[in-house]
């Protein structure tokens, strides 16, 4: 170890062997990371999104399955439900990553899709007993570190939220299976909605979808009131509709944005570069994030 380096000096080496992450501008981080770790630990909270940010996105060359795709691929839905959904599917995931639209343009598609989707889900009277079974099936994948990620920050009593638009019931218990659902964690999601015989029958309060991450962070100002004092964000995102969870937060000093860039790379490459701090190009690991956290605790 080189006596004359800086704990940061020294914690840049460490996240510069990551080659696939990018930045536009280097000072800048150092500029945020530096301010942030002055402010100490107790002054952190991390706010992520769950699928394909805390999940792979690829495993061995095969595409990870998000919270819906889970329930999708699963036996509590038929056959011809599962068709539908892949053709929903087929159809808005394209326009979800097209770089040439518009929010704008964007968003009511984005709406059509989880509210047809979540009809559908409706219609197959899934069972609440069965949801632990579909996900023990499944192939879904938190990133490697994630030990590390969801201990650490528990150990330090760093608050984590993980606000997602996939389906709450299914992320719980994906975080539960692995063991890492500690008390640290916070969930917005949309979450099931039950009947007396634990059969779903809608889904609970307003809709999140990929772009109205803000209006789901402002209806939950308790719990941003509750961490007024954590005014340091870590954000964790695949998405650029990710940007907006951090939006309730409270008197907040700095933000550090990280975002996976998973697919159609060329064309998006540019806007993640201008609005994440690091972009990490189909990196599927969650080292860099826990390169951070180490830095800041
Ligand atoms: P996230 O906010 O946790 O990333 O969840 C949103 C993801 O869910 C988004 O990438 C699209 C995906 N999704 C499906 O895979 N199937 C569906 O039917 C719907 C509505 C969304
Ligand atoms: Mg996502």
């Amino acid at each position: 170890e080189n006596p004359q380096l800086t704990p940061f000096e020294i914690f840049f080496k460490e996240i510069e062997k990551f080659s696939k992450l990018h930045m536009k501008d280097r000072d800048r981080v150092q500029e945020i990371l530096q301010s942030m770790q002055k402010a100490g630990s107790k002054t952190l909270q991390v706010i992520s999104d769950f699928d394909m940010t805390l999940t792979r996105f690829e495993y061995n060359g095969k595409r990870c399955p998000t919270c819906h795709n889970i329930l999708e691929r699963s036996d509590a839905i038929s056959s011809d439900c599962k068709k539908k959904l892949q053709e929903l599917l087929d159809k808005y995931y394209p326009i979800e990553i097209d770089s040439t639209l518009s929010v704008e343009e964007k968003l009511p598609l984005m709406v059509e899709w989880w509210t047809k989707a979540h009809e559908l889900l409706v219609n197959q009277k899934i069972k609440k007993a069965g949801l632990a079974k579909a996900v023990k099936d499944s192939e879904a994948k938190l990133r490697d570190g994630y030990q590390y990620f969801f201990d650490h920050l528990n150990e330090h009593s760093i608050p984590l939220l993980i606000f997602s638009a996939g389906i709450g019931d299914i992320l719980e218990e994906v975080i539960r299976q692995t063991e890492v659902f500690h008390p640290n964690v916070k969930v917005i999601s949309n979450y099931m909605d039950f009947d007396e015989s634990g059969v779903l029958k809608a889904f609970k309060g307003e809709l999140i979808h990929i772009y109205n991450k803000k209006e789901g962070a402002l209806l939950n100002t308790g719990h941003f009131q509750e961490l007024r004092t954590r005014t340091n964000v870590l954000l964790l995102g695949d998405s650029l509709g990710d940007l907006n969870m951090a939006d309730g937060v409270q008197d907040m000093e700095n933000i550090l944005k990280i975002g996976f860039l998973n697919d159609k790379v060329e064309e998006r490459k540019q806007s993640y570069l201008d609005s994440y701090d690091i972009v990490l190009i189909k990196h599927e690991t969650l080292g860099v994030p826990n390169a951070v956290i180490r830095f800041l605790t």
